[in-house]
């Protein structure tokens, strides 16, 4: 079964606070989500996988350790994720950056991809799948299909703020896939909004409305 970390770190919960609050204009949002973005990359590649090197220091020669050279790719959904890429990118800068576009079909209201363009040696990166919300999961678990389906294998979820019904559908349908966030919230609205969340991360993002 597929984990849930909520990173309760102060720095993460702090900026979250301003993220949310509805006066935060936009400049200072897209700063804020970019730099939880950093933050939470710091977390979520704790087990990046290392390898010792021989270094000469100025005062002796030393073994030392380097990341092994796993080949990583990170994948926002489009538009909202963009905003946490490069946020991620200050820490991991040689990452491949892939993109997934999805739409609402407004008759049966399932996620419907419309654009995908991963890096092509996707079978041998580890993939970080963002965008900043997690609300009823459909979108999540679509591109997640996406990503599989073109030869994906170790794929991890990241999104500023969930709702219990967005983890539920990746734990069931994704059960491989573990899910780091920055908050847990109560539910969705019946418009589909996170409760108490941020409104909406795109618009709050690119200033539109
Ligand atoms: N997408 C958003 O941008 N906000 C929500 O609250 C839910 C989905």
């Amino acid at each position: 079964m597929g984990k849930v970390f909520v990173f309760d770190h102060p720095l993460i919960q702090h900026k979250l606070t301003f993220i949310r609050d509805k006066n935060t204009g936009t400049k200072e949002f897209r700063e804020l989500v970019d730099e939880v973005a950093t933050l939470m990359a710091f977390e979520i590649t704790r087990d990046m996988p290392l390898r010792e090197i021989e270094v000469e220091t100025p005062v002796r020669k030393s073994k030392s350790k380097i990341l092994s050279g796993k080949k990583i790719g990170i994948v926002p959904i489009l538009r909202a994720g963009i905003g946490m890429v490069d946020g991620i990118l200050k820490l991991i800068p040689a990452a491949k950056v892939g993109h997934i576009g999805l739409y609402r079909d407004p008759k049966t209201l399932k996620p419907i991809e419309y654009y995908a363009k991963l890096p092509s040696d996707v079978e041998e990166r580890d993939f970080i799948l963002v965008d900043p919300m997690l609300a009823t999961g459909g979108s999540a678990v679509e591109a997640i299909n996406s990503l599989k389906k073109r030869g994906a294998k170790h794929i991890k979820f990241m999104c500023l703020i969930a709702a219990p019904e967005g983890v539920e559908a990746i734990k069931e349908l994704h059960p491989d896939v573990d899910i780091f966030i920055a908050a847990l919230d109560e539910k969705l609205n019946e418009k589909g909004y996170i409760v108490p969340g941020l409104g909406d991360a795109g618009d709050r993002l690119f200033g539109t409305k």
